[in-house]
This record gives structure tokens, sequence and C-alpha cells, in this order.
């Protein structure tokens, strides 16, 4: 077989080879490094890893690129599988407000928060939002993402607002490199319409939102803001158990600020991730170890709300959750989109290993994605989603944070950033 490109004399290649599955504990450390690494790729998929030089079953011609990355280190394509990508505007008018001691929730519970990026989204045309969301994507892909999830969330009971966010991530899904996963989420936020009348909103989310979601295929996920003064753990459930009936995947916003057991749900109907969970209480992890439901945690997240709370990820690790690591990038509570920033985060304050840490950015945030079988390491028949690091290990990159890091990126067998 002739390959169309060849990544050879990498010093480090971080494969991630292993189950294709959530990997929890100790697995989350063994990050299959090969040292002189050599990979090779054809069409769109990687056809051989290992060590060294090649089989001679694999033949180069005139047209194979070959890639030197002596003194690199390369791993598997960035997953951040926790977004708000498609939005319009920005609130950084909220930094003086968090300045002034403002928490989140008060500033939501005012009308501003998410409600003020629901006003926005709501302006914005869709050519607006996607040339938005398109130059975001192309920050990430610079960073080394090449797979995003993206949700909905700021049109809230305004159905068209939300489907022309899922339209545009859907749009950019088939016109940019980064492949995008949608999540429906119009549970969000509870729309001043709605006030005091969440069952309304709740019967109209389900009723003639869900239904119209499946019948255009456009979300693979459903999550919620389970959180005080927004949707309560049994208001949750019943989103997400409609959304399953939708065929759409549940996920959650879980104990983000208050213990409301947030964890304790995601584990009772089996959600394929929990994310936040900075308040998820020792039970609530517990459970979610039982029914091996992925923490996505997002420490840029509790960095920018300034509350000096971040999820106990070193403990949901031992109990025996699978952890993934994503960035939440959205206009409030986190306003960037540096996945790279994050794993330093997630390392230098959350205390996770260089190798727990890339486990969570590539392997288990596919697996929060249902992707794992396609992507998330590197292995002969999986997605050729690569990352060449200008960095002599894996641990130097996380820790000269702050930076990019990036030397290329292949995503579907093709360079698409140098
Ligand atoms: O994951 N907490 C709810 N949703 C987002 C924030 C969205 C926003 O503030 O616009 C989050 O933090
Ligand atoms: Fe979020």
């Amino acid at each position: 077989m002739i390959a169309d490109l060849i990544i050879k004399n990498i010093d480090n290649l971080i494969t991630l080879q292993g189950p294709n599955k959530p990997r929890v504990k100790e697995e989350m450390q063994d990050v299959g490094l090969i040292k002189n690494g050599i990979v090779a790729i054809k069409d769109d998929k990687i056809i051989y890893v290992g060590k060294g030089d090649l089989p001679k079953e694999i033949e180069k011609d005139e047209n194979t690129i070959i890639i030197n990355a002596k003194g690199k280190t390369v791993t598997p394509g960035l997953v951040d599988s926790h977004t708000h990508l498609v939005h319009g505007g920005s609130r950084e008018h909220e930094l003086a407000m968090k300045l002034k001691g403002a928490t989140y929730l008060e500033i939501l519970e005012a009308g501003g928060g998410i409600h003020s990026t629901v006003n926005a989204t709501k302006k914005a045309t869709f050519e607006e939002l996607y040339e938005k969301a398109r130059k975001s994507l192309d920050i990430m892909l610079s960073l080394g993402v090449t797979t995003v999830e993206a949700k909905s969330g700021y049109g809230l009971d305004d159905f068209d607002t939300e489907i022309k966010q899922l339209e545009v991530a859907k749009k950019l899904d088939e016109d940019h490199p980064v492949d995008i996963v949608s999540t429906f989420m119009a549970a969000h936020a509870i729309p001043p319409a709605y006030k005091d009348k969440t069952n309304e909103f709740i019967e109209l989310i389900i009723k003639e939102m869900m239904p119209e979601v499946e019948k255009r295929n456009l979300a693979k996920f459903c999550d919620v803001f389970c959180e005080e003064g927004v949707f309560t753990v049994d208001e949750s459930r019943r989103i997400l158990e409609a959304g399953m009936e939708h065929g759409l995947f549940p996920k959650i916003h879980a104990d983000e600020i208050k213990p409301l057991g947030g964890a304790e749900l995601a584990a009772e109907i089996g959600c394929i991730s929990a994310d936040h969970l900075v308040a998820a209480s020792d039970e609530g992890i517990k459970m979610m170890a039982d029914k091996k439901v992925i923490a996505n945690l997002l420490p840029a997240t509790s960095f920018n709300l300034q509350s000096g709370k971040y999820a106990r990820a070193k403990k949901i690790i031992e109990e025996g959750v699978p952890v993934a690591i994503s960035t939440d990038y959205n206009p409030g509570s986190c306003p960037t989109e540096n996945m790279q920033l994050v794993m330093s985060f997630a390392s230098i304050i959350m205390k996770l290993t260089p190798e727990e840490v890339i486990t969570g950015a590539t392997i288990n945030g596919a697996a929060s994605l249902k992707l794992e079988k396609e992507i998330g390491s590197i292995e002969a028949g999986k997605k050729a989603d690569i990352v060449i690091f200008d960095a002599p290990n894996l641990e130097y990159i996380i820790y000269h944070f702050g930076i990019n890091h990036t030397d290329k990126v292949i995503k579907n067998g093709k360079i698409v950033f140098e």
C-alpha cells in the first residue's frame, strides 16, 4: 500500500492506543508512548503506527509527503467536547461586575448573563453567527483541536434562534476542517416570558422543539443546565428522558455551582457525560463511577468565574470515573477557545498528571461524544486526526503554559494548519 503522508522520527509519539472505551484510574496514566515513532496515513485514515521504520508493505512514491518530527511530540487531534461555540456578542461588561463581587447566578437572575447572549444571538444573522464561530474554529484548529462539540441554548423559547445556531454548526461542520458534533440545549435558562411557568417551557421544548430537532437531524445530544434558579433535578430528568425518546443522548450541566444532585441524576438516567461537577457530592461521584458516566471537567470556567472552586478531579479519577477535559468556550463563563491553556489548568490547578490530561483531551473526550471508535487515539484504522507539537515531550506542552505549541495539525489525513 502506498502512503499519502508519513510522520517519522517522532521523539515522543503519544498514541493513546488501548481499548476504544472511556479510560479510568491507572488506564489514564498509560498514554501508549512510543519513542522514535512513525505513523503512516492513507486518504483520511491511519494505516500504520510503530517504532523506527515502516514495514515493507507500506511504500511511498513521489507524491508521499514526509514529515520529519525529530524533537517533536505527536498526539491525537484534541477533542473539545463541551463548547457553546455558536453565539452572538460577547460579555466583557460582566468583568467589572464580577470584580465587584457579583456572582454568575446573581448576574443571570438580574436578567444578564445567558439572557444577554440570547438577545445578541437573536439579533445576529445566520452569516454573522457563522463568521464569528468560524473565527473561533480557526483558533481552535490552530491550537490542535480537530473535533468540537457545539451546543445551542441562546434561543431558549425562540425556536428559530435555536435552529439558527444548530444550522450554523451543521454548515460549519460541512465547510470547516474541524468536525462539529451538535447538542440541543434549549434548556439553558428560563426565558423571561416563562418566569414562574417553567412547566410550560418544558412542554414547549419536549412537544414542539424535540420532534423537529429529531426530524431535521440537527443534534446528537441533549443537554440541560441543572442548577439552582434554572432547572431542578426533576425537571432535568423530564427533559433528558424526553430527549432520549427523540434519539438524543443525554448530557448534563451538573452541580456547577450548587450541589443539587446533578451527578446522581446523570448516573440514574445514564448520561453520556456530566459536566462541571464543581459541587458534586461524594455519593454522586460514586454513582457516576458505577455507571461509567464521563465527568467532563472545565477548569477554565472555574478560573473565569473567580469562585476559587474547582471540580475534585483527583478524587473523581480515584473513584473510577472516566474524566474528559474541555474548554466550555462561551461568551460568559469561559471566554476562551484555548484547549492547551485548559490542559495546563487541569494539571497546575486540578493536579492531574500530564498523562491524565492528554487522556481527558483525546480518547475520553471522544468517548463523551460517542466517537471513541473513530477518533481519540493514533491507531491503524482510525481517522488521521493528529497534532505535531513543537515540544520535546508531553510535560513541556502542559508545563510551558499559555502559548500555542502546535507545529502542524493533520485532519482527515491532510495538513490543515502549519
Ligand atoms: O457551561 N452554565 C451554563 N452554561 C454555560 C455558560 C453559558 C453562558 O454563561 O453564556 C456554562 O458555564
Ligand atoms: Fe457549558
